[in-house]
Parts: C-alpha cells; structure tokens; sequence
C-alpha cells in the first residue's frame, strides 16, 4: 500500500553537507518527498519528539544531540514507505548497518546515526501530525 512516513535529517548529516546525497537516495528508491522543512529544534521540541523514549537511558544525550544544530524533517511518499525507509536507512547502530545503506554511508556512531524514520504506521501518523499539523486537516 501506498504510505507515508516521517524523516530526518539529524544535525550530523546536516553539517557533512549530505542533505542532498540523501534526499537523492529516498528519490531513486521510490520515495517521493511531498512535505520539508528545516528547522532547529530546541530541547523541548526533541523531547516532546522522542517522549517515546523518556524513561530510556540515553534520552538526555538524544535530546541534545537533536538540538544541537539544524535538521531536515521530510514526509516520504510511497509503496511501503515506512520499511522501505528504515531498508534505506540500516540499522540504528552504523556498526551494525549493512553496506550502502544511509547510515552505513554517512553516520559515526549510535547517537549521530544521520537520520531518523518512523517504525511503524502508528508512529507515522504521530511523527507526522508532530512536525507537519497542517497536512492533517482535510
Ligand atoms: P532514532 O531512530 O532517531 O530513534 C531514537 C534514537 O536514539 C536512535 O535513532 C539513536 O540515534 C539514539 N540511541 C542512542 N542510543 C540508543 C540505543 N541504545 N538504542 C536505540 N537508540 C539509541
């Protein structure tokens, strides 16, 4: 089915001048970019984004690691978006991501992992509705 999921561009990626690279990835593998904007998140943004993982032990370091600098938030459109994105991306962990996936590519290590994608359709639907309010008002 065709669906949507939510992407971004983490500060790492941002600053190696990789935006680029990246979206051409998402665009030869069928992903269609149909909303962005970049911003820079405060740590209420990255918090309220990752509330998710609150209780988990790197939580601190993942919210400012994502306000750290300007990021690139995308909605990716497409048959199987939300698996075919995290295929794109590799593992959450570079170390462990296969060859010639995003992170493989393009990350450093666990925490600077160049770019985050929903993990499901419920996620998705909520990541997006979190960054882009208005694409949900029909
Ligand atoms: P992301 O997909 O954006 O979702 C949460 C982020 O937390 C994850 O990518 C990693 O960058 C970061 N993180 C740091 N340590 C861990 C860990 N042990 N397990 C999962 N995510 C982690």
């Amino acid at each position: 089915a065709v669906e949507r999921t939510l992407s971004i561009i983490k500060p790492d990626a941002v600053a190696k001048n990789v935006i680029g690279k990246i979206y051409s990835r998402f665009e030869t593998n069928g992903l269609k970019i149909v909303a962005s904007r970049m911003a820079w998140l405060s740590e209420r943004e990255a918090g309220g984004f990752y509330a998710v993982h609150k209780e988990r032990p790197f939580f601190k370091d993942l919210v400012s690691f994502m306000s750290s600098g300007p990021v690139m938030i995308q909605v990716l459109e497409g048959e199987n978006a939300i698996a075919k994105n995290r295929e794109l991306m590799g593992a959450t962990d570079p170390k462990k991501a296969d060859k010639g996936t995003i992170r493989a590519d393009f990350a450093d290590s666990i925490d600077a992992n160049a770019v985050h994608g929903s993990d499901g359709p419920d996620t998705a639907k909520v990541e997006i509705a979190y960054f882009f309010p208005a694409l949900n008002v029909f």
